[in-house]
């Protein structure tokens, strides 16, 4: 028999529509007219009185299919489905379990009743994707449970527990045990009852203008480049405004605006190449190692936020350091970051829990019954060979060797180990308890269940693994070179780098590529540049060199490229800097911000060419992903290598 997107089956007479669509039922056009021909012959039916909808599997609904988002819509469409529901002669219930998402949870909303399981979750997280609801959410969430409720909802991306959504009357009732026979035994007991009103006929109180300004001003701060967090409150106040009818009308108008325009695509190929970067197919077949314990050697910077980071998913940590004070000064350090962690999750009890599992050592031994080791010292190869050397020695010979190194070449880490088999980088960015992407770079020897592995780390840490092959500073600190590199030829040229800096920021970076380098520190690459020339490589003079010798560090010495007041990290422009450099600089000229962010940006985009070219990075996909998740590049530009070809289309 084949399998039809919706399934139908009654039982006494109760309807029972599935919606059987894998792998999360999302709503496309066969669902939508299927759906239709279901309420016209359940209507027809004199055998039944009543309606459930509910999901097979893992999930009610988890949206409208994404898929068909970039292309013409065709009919039904889902609020023509919606509206028929609303308007059948026989009740509807929705039985949610799992997920209720986007379209999912606007299907409910136009059924006369919601049921849900106690693990299940409300929410209409459209705005991620650069559009707003299209089905009516933004009407009929705030008729059924209130404007203040419902616009965290619609514009803040808050998702509901079913025991929230019941206590705001979102949903009628939570049902333990089988899900359909809880759904027939609630729909059968309120067909005895008076009909509800449907959220379409609900009334709606408007909020005081200071609470829509505070509104305005939350989502001013938290949307950043994203319009749609804006256009949602567009739609939802259109409707207070105007009533039900013209609001729906409105909302359709933005959504059907949005859902063509760049940022939604923008969001939408993120969307898709991030739930591709978890399981690359060629790992899909092979089983990841277990992984109970993680060791950590060195307890710096990335060190204590890979501590947090593992014990945020649950992995008990053993760390490493080099004696006694800076265990003590690791611990102090881990300690902090956990406690302002829980204080902003509201969770302060939780720091005290993580750290319980957390041994500061000074002895590489107790090591030895690691899953995994991540090395974090110094970026120095003979320190690190020091370490794998001993880790060989030490640790159970099944446990994973992973570096943390930025720009050290993994296979002279793995060079003399008993199984370099089982060494990979795993890149994690800072704060590492924060930033979401690991670059993933294995050697030719890794195995497949190594690498298998640290995928599988990535996902239980919640982050985005990327694979990136072998080459200095692997995929995103070679981009970040080339895109530095770029920044300093414009400001050489002439531009200032205030100007610079600013175009960035306007383009929707956080900062310019000048205030980077002030924050992070000049000395670190001074640091890097002065080794090699000890090394008797030829580096030319780099203008950080001039600043780091004239003791302009960065935001850490009062001034680098900009200058700073103590306690105030805004930049100004430093004449200072302005007098050290002079020689360097030709006579200063304007440039468009945007052709300023056009230039820095292809640089990116070339970058990232020649990469993918070279096989360090399997696609564009890769590389979009790097610079979103590790370098700020703007969620709704899609990643340089999606703008570069967004831009020529
Ligand atoms: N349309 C089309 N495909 C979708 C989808 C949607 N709305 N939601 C999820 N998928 C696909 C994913 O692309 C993935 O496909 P793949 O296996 O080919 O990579 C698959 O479903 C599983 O998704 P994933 O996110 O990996 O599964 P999960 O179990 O972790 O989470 C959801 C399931 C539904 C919670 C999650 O996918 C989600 O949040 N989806 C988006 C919801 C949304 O934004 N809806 C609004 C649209 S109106
Ligand atoms: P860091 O200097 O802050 O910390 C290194 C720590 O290692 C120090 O606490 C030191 O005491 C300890 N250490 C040194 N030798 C040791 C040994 N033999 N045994 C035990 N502990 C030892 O450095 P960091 O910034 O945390 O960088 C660590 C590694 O991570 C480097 O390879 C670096 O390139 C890489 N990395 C750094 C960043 C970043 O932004 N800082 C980002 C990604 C990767």
């Amino acid at each position: 028999m084949t399998r039809t997107a919706v399934e139908y089956a009654h039982h006494q007479r109760i309807a029972l529509v599935t919606i059987d669509n894998p792998p999360v039922n999302a709503i496309n056009l066969a669902v939508r007219n299927r759906l239709m021909e279901l309420v016209r012959e359940i209507d027809l039916d004199p055998a039944i009185d009543a309606a459930v909808l509910m999901g097979a599997g893992k999930v009610f609904v988890g949206g409208a299919d994404i898929n068909e988002f970039g292309r013409p819509v065709e009919a039904p469409t889902l609020p023509e489905v919606i509206a028929r529901i609303e308007g059948a002669r026989k009740p509807w219930v929705a039985a949610v379990h799992g997920v209720a998402l986007g379209g999912g949870l606007e299907i409910t909303l136009g059924c006369r009743y919601r049921i849900a399981s106690p693990d299940a979750k409300l929410g209409l997280p459209e705005v991620n994707l650069g559009i707003i609801p299209g089905a009516g959410g933004t009407q009929r969430l705030p008729r059924l449970i209130g404007l203040a409720e419902a616009i965290p909802v619609i514009a803040e991306m808050k998702t509901l527990a079913a025991k929230a959504a019941l206590a705001l009357g979102l949903v009628d009732s939570v049902i333990e045990g089988d899900r359909t026979a809880a759904a027939v035994a609630f729909a059968q007991t309120v067909l005895a009852k008076p009909l509800p009103a449907l959220c379409i006929e609900r009334p709606l109180t408007d909020l005081p203008s200071e609470t829509w300004s505070e509104v305005g001003r939350r989502i001013e701060k938290a949307a950043k480049g994203n319009p749609a967090p804006h256009r949602a409150i567009e739609a939802i106040r259109h409707g207070v405004g105007h009533g039900i009818e013209a609001g729906l009308k409105q909302e359709r108008a933005i959504f059907l605006e949005l859902r063509g325009s760049r940022e939604a695509a923008a969001l939408r190929h993120l969307f898709f190449a991030e739930r591709a970067a978890m399981r690359p197919a060629r790992l899909r077949e092979i089983a990841p190692l277990p992984l109970n314990r993680a060791g950590i050697v060195g307890g710096g910077t990335m060190g204590v936020g890979i501590a947090a980071a593992l014990r945020g998913a649950g992995l008990p940590v053993i760390l490493v350091e080099r004696d006694a004070e800076a265990v003590q000064r690791t611990g102090e350090a881990l300690e902090n970051l956990l406690a302002a962690r829980a204080r902003r999750s509201g969770d302060p009890a939780t720091a005290a829990l993580l750290m319980r599992d957390v041994t500061l050592t000074t002895s590489i031994d107790d090591l030895k019954d690691c899953d995994l080791v991540v090395e974090a010292v110094f970026e120095d190869l003979a320190v690190k060979r020091d370490v794998f050397a001993r880790l060989d020695a030490g640790c159970r010979a099944d446990a994973i060797l992973a570096t943390n190194t930025s720009y050290l070449d993994p296979r002279r880490l793995a060079d003399g180990l008993r199984d370099p088999g089982r060494l990979l980088g795993i890149h994690f960015f800072s704060p590492a308890h924060i930033m979401k992407l690991l670059e993933i770079v294995p050697t030719p020897d890794t195995r497949p269940e190594v690498l298998a592995t640290a995928f599988s780390l990535a996902q239980r840490l919640g982050k985005i693994p990327v694979q990136s092959g072998i080459c200095e500073g692997f995929i995103g600190n070679r981009i970040l070179r080339r895109y530095r590199g770029e920044a300093e030829a414009l400001w050489r040229s002439g531009i200032a780098i205030e100007a610079i800096d600013g175009a960035m920021r306007a383009f929707g970076f956080a900062m310019g590529p000048f205030e980077v380098q002030d924050l992070a520190g000049l000395d670190i690459s001074y640091l890097q540049r002065e080794a090699a020339r000890a090394r008797g490589e030829t580096v030319p003079e780099a203008p950080g060199d001039i600043l780091v010798r004239a003791g302009r560090k960065g935001q850490k010495s009062g001034g680098g490229w900009y200058d700073y007041v103590s306690g105030d990290r805004t930049p100004r422009v430093s004449p200072e800097t302005a007098r050290l450099l002079s020689s360097l600089l030709n006579e200063r000229r304007e440039m468009a911000s945007a052709e300023i962010a056009e230039r820095l940006v292809a640089a990116m985009a070339d970058e990232g060419g020649a990469i993918i070219a070279e096989g360090i990075a399997a696609g564009p996909n890769e590389v979009d992903l790097v610079e979103v998740h590790g370098y700020g590049f703007p969620r709704w530009k899609g990643g340089p290598m999606f703008y570069r070809n967004q831009q020529a289309s």
